[in-house]
């Protein structure tokens, strides 16, 4: 049973259209919030919409752009008039390839979703959770910021500055009653993972105790625990979802 402790609570989900986002959309969802599903594929953002019913918005957001980052929050307040919880899920994994063949193109690109999204996001949450006195922002990072994957040195780079900017966030805002926590999941069964050469899934896999790649739904139950009141002596901490990968 998932419990209701989200009724009259808003969020918005970036990268919600599919995988993990759509996931942790409908665990919002089925918990009692009202969610935003805010994606570069608005057509597809649309389905996941009409997928969780009635009271779900689809909007169209890329969160490397500053402007169109507040306009989606802009039209979330219009709408709900409170933003309680950010999900900033959206990221791309970007070219398998070692640092001496990176181009600044490959970096800028991963970078520029991966981390600067999450800061616009975050940044433009902040004055509507200050007003209301009450916030929770969830940021999806990966196992590979702690590690540090071969062959992904943007994507790393980018997972390792969320894990930062979270600790930095929420010790900005300890004394506002907004919570700021990551999670670092290891390899879970979406979408994304269809860009990834076989040798480095199976190299992934090798590495999880568990012995399997993790589902959606699992990482879906982890947000909702730290995006709702049960988490309310939770800040500036990066939970795990990696199947026993991580040592620290
Ligand atoms: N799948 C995994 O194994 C895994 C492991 C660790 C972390 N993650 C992280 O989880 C998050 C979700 O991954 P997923 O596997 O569901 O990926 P996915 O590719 O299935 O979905 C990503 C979604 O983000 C959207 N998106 C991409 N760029 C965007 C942008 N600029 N603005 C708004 N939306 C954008 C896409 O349209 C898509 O709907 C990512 O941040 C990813 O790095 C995934």
């Amino acid at each position: 049973m998932i419990p209701k402790n989200l009724t009259n609570r808003t969020a918005i989900i970036t990268g919600a259209a599919q995988g993990i986002g759509k996931a942790i959309a409908i665990r919002l969802a089925e918990a009692g919030a009202r969610v935003a599903i805010a994606d570069l594929n608005l057509e597809k953002a649309r389905e996941t919409a009409r997928e969780i019913g009635i009271d779900a918005l689809a909007l169209p957001l890329d969160v490397a752009n500053a402007e169109r980052v507040q306009n989606t929050v802009d039209e979330c307040l219009n709408t709900w008039g409170r933003i309680d919880i950010l999900v900033n899920n959206a990221g791309i994994v970007g070219r398998d390839v070692l640092v001496k063949d990176l181009t600044e193109g490959d970096w800028d690109q991963v970078l520029d979703i991966n981390l600067k999204g999450t800061f616009l996001c975050s940044r433009a949450v902040i004055a509507p959770m200050l007003n209301q006195k009450k916030g929770a922002i969830v940021s999806v990072a990966s196992i590979a910021g702690k590690e540090g994957n071969p062959s992904m040195a943007p994507y790393s780079v980018s997972k390792a500055g969320i894990i930062c900017f979270t600790k930095v966030l929420a010790k900005e805002h300890l004394e506002d009653n907004i919570r700021v926590n990551c999670i670092s999941p290891a390899l879970i069964e979406t979408p994304l993972l269809a860009d990834v050469e076989p040798e480095q899934l199976d190299y992934m896999t090798s590495k999880i105790p568990l012995g399997r790649l993790g589902q959606p739904e699992e990482v879906a139950a982890v947000v909702h625990f730290l995006a709702s009141d049960d988490a309310s002596f939770v800040t500036g901490q990066c939970y795990d979802v990696s199947g026993g990968r991580a040592t620290y």
